[in-house]
């Protein structure tokens, strides 16, 4: 060792065993911080409870094939000495555009420890002929924030611009999160092109033994990676009653992160996806650095086409790993912090940016009574060589001029704001799985959808058509034709487009959620935002917040949606889980609003959706979206015209939201003020076992009567035997007036309260 190391490490010495703490405002989430042998390692503590063992924090950095360094020191895990911390407190509201309330409160107590490293490597100094190697003093600086909020924690690397470390591929990030217990959890498999399983309620202990049932097999695109390996949002219970949940914040330029539990059978953790996307690796590569204790979680980062999980430039950061713990599972619903740990609103103008309520040319083809593909004649389609004129329609196709007016008047009528028309463009013939780079244009419509016309008669209504772009994941087919898209799209007063990434993606070996990925996401809203165009994107990665940056990000998939009702059904606790889950990192388009939900009984479809109509008014609030859809039929709305009176009353964008009950998998009941107005609307969503709710008006404005009107499931109701009975009763109350309500098995109640 040099003497300018020793005498730095001398110097430094009694700040390496120092131990830094940091508190919650309300002192109730306790952080400790230290460096055990040289690695970063934290601890997490609520109400005096330990919640994250000592868990290490570090990346894997892979050889740099152009420096031909050849040595494991380049790795961010070990090695590292403190040698500055700094705390600080930061407390603000800001007002987000759209949202679950009008204002919201970041606060948070800071601790920044940068670290460093100095190690001697061989550095090449020949011109390529001659060996010409010597050593050198180097050094790795990191910083690693975290921030300390009352309902959790973030935390996040920082790479500073510096000497010797600026470009950088990532092989594999290990931040851990070591649980105390063989928690309860409710989880996806770990997945890098897809979210869109039900999710499994196990045993920590018992997510080995569930995973291959768990996979989503049928999905267009699936490459699970690890036989204990799992999405994040991942919520969790523990036997003594804390609600645990670990997800990301502001994931950008960066590789959506899952998460590997070690459990009493890891040999050796997962780096590398084994060649065949279909199959997990049983062979994993391993790790050089020595396996976590049982139930630690690890992070395990979706690669790109070359098998590598990120390439970074400083000044860089990774995205917030975040921990959200209470015990009182309503704080896991109104927790603010992923949003908080994101950037404020990048976008200057947000006035054109709106919720949205819609309606669309699209379930009756989910369903499988019409088709998106205009012609049933040509196998397969070359976008540069046909004349749509001559081709003979098949007679199926559902986006023609008749049925979208047909729409667009139920929209009218109705009082939505938008019709959505997927099947508009050509190229549907031979979309999916095929490999095809030049799928659509995104620009030219079949022959029996006359864009102008549809668009004039639509702005004649007060109705705007709202966009679909379904990539079929050809991503850079995309990025050629985006800007002509968006243009077409500004011309005929377009302000919103549902974006798609159905299949593997293109080019090929690339995943739904890397780095790569991401950036094309991103991309997409960044251009599409200077077009004044609202985004809702399906199959893309899952939030992380980033709607508060960019708030023209409206929507996302990202999991099961209600498509899955017509391709067998979902379990009824689904969606008493997503809030808890998906919806952490931002609204999802769930398209809710099935009445007729034996599909049978309008179609072939042997399909059923395991829900009352009662409980998919609730999910107007318990799933919250600044846009919603009305995903069934008109026809079937018709038949129930009084239920629907609700989704017409129904706000999309709020006030204040305040979560009366919860409980993973078992139900949710919510009460939202409308936004700008005194009005109030209630919904609760239950799972198989039906709910009883107690539900005592105390957050009505004192003096003042409202019209309530109840939508509840009948006595007799159920989502298998008898999913049409409700009743709608009328009443007026005041504060601190008390509704009793009964949810039958796979139901739920909806309830207006009007300001008279
Ligand atoms: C999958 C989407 O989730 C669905 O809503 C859409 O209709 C199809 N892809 C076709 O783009
Ligand atoms: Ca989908």
């Amino acid at each position: 060792m040099k003497h300018k190391n020793i005498l730095l490490v001398l110097l430094l010495l009694p700040l390496m065993a120092m131990a830094e703490e940091i508190k919650s405002p309300n002192g109730n989430i306790v952080l400790n911080f230290t460096l055990e042998q040289g690695r970063p390692t934290y601890t997490l503590l609520y109400k005096g409870k330990e919640v994250v063992r000592p868990s290490h924090l570090g990346l894997e950095l892979a050889k740099d094939k152009h420096a031909s360094l050849g040595l494991d020191e380049d790795d961010l895990m070990e090695g590292f000495q403190v040698v500055d911390t700094k705390t600080s407190e930061f407390n603000e509201t800001w007002k987000p555009v759209w949202g679950e309330s009008s204002t919201i409160q970041n606060h948070y107590n800071e601790l920044a420890v940068t670290l460093v490293r100095h190690f001697n490597k061989p550095k090449y100094t020949g011109d390529g002929m001659s060996p010409g190697t010597f050593l050198q003093d180097y050094e790795r600086r990191i910083i690693i924030r975290f921030r300390v909020y009352d309902d959790g924690i973030g935390f996040r690397y920082e790479f500073p611009q510096q000497k010797d470390l600026n470009y950088f591929l990532i092989k594999e990030e290990h931040s851990e999160f070591a649980m105390t217990g063989d928690h309860t959890a409710w989880w996806l498999p770990g997945d890098y092109d897809t979210q869109e399983q039900e999710t499994q309620e196990t045993k920590l202990s018992e997510i080995r033994g569930r995973m291959n049932k768990a996979v989503n097999w049928g999905n267009s695109s699936v490459a699970v990676f690890s036989p204990t390996g799992v999405q994040t949002s991942l919520q969790m219970k523990t036997a003594d009653g804390l609600y645990i949940n670990i997800h990301e914040a502001a994931c950008a330029d960066y590789a959506t992160m899952h998460l590997e539990l070690v459990d009493a059978e890891t040999k050796a953790l997962t780096t590398k996806l084994n060649g065949n996307s279909n199959v997990y690796t049983p062979n994993p590569k391993p790790s050089p650095y020595p396996l976590p204790q049982p139930f630690t979680f690890v992070s395990h980062l979706t690669p790109d086409a070359t098998g590598l999980k990120g390439a970074m430039q400083t000044p860089c950061e990774t995205p917030w790993r975040t921990v959200m713990v209470s015990d009182d599972a309503r704080d896991m619903l109104s927790s603010n912090l992923i949003l908080n740990l994101n950037e404020p609103c990048k976008l200057e103008d947000t006035s054109w940016i709106h919720p949205t309520k819609y309606c669309g040319v699209w379930w009756e083809m989910i369903v499988g009574r019409g088709s998106w593909h205009y012609t049933n004649d040509y196998p397969s389609i070359k976008l540069d060589q046909i004349d749509w004129q001559k081709v003979k329609p098949n007679g199926t196709h559902k986006a023609n001029n008749k049925n979208v007016k047909r729409y667009i008047d139920f929209a009218a009528k109705n009082g939505l704001d938008q019709v959505l028309v997927e099947g508009w463009n050509v190229g549907w013939e031979d979309w999916a799985n095929m490999w095809k780079r030049d799928v659509f244009d995104f620009q030219t419509p079949y022959p029996d959808f006359d864009i102008k016309m549809l668009n004039d008669y639509a702005h004649s209504k007060g109705i705007k058509l709202l966009m679909h772009h379904e990539t079929s994941s050809s991503t850079q087919n995309y990025e050629r034709h985006m800007e002509a898209a968006f243009n077409l799209m500004n011309k005929y007063g377009y302000d919103a487009v549902k974006t798609g990434y159905v299949g593997d993606i293109i080019p090929r070996g690339d995943h739904h959620y890397s780095q790569s990925m991401n950036n094309h996401y991103l991309h997409v809203v960044k251009e599409a935002a200077k077009h004044h165009i609202m985004v809702n994107a399906h199959e893309a990665t899952r939030p992380t917040g980033l709607c508060r940056t960019y708030p023209n990000l409206v929507g996302n998939e990202s999991a099961r949606g209600t498509e899955y009702e017509a391709f067998g059904g979902s379990r009824p606790d689904h969606t008493c889980i997503l809030p808890f889950t998906r919806l952490q990192g931002g609204p999802m388009d769930y398209t809710p609003g099935i009445f007729v939900t034996k599909l049978s009984e309008w179609s072939n479809n042997t399909s059923w959706a395991r829900i009352t109509i009662a409980g998919s008014l609730a999910l107007y609030l318990t799933m919250y979206s600044p846009l919603q859809m009305a995903a069934d039929l008109p026809e079937n709305y018709e038949k129930f015209d009084d239920a629907f009176q609700f989704i017409r009353d129904v706000a999309c964008d709020w006030d204040q939201s305040i979560y009366l009950e919860a409980e993973p998998a078992d139900y949710i009941t919510v009460a939202r003020k409308a936004k700008g107005t005194p009005n109030w609307f209630i919904g609760g969503k239950c799972d198989e076992n039906g709910h009883k709710t107690n539900i005592k008006l105390d957050f009505l404005e004192k003096g003042r009567k409202y019209n309530c009107t109840i939508y509840a499931d009948a006595p007799n109701a159920h989502y298998e035997t008898n999913p049409q009975a409700y009743v709608i009763t009328k009443r007026v109350v005041k504060h601190g007036d008390t509704l009793k309500l009964q949810e039958a098995p796979g139901g739920g109640f909806a309830v207006s309260l009007i300001a008279q």
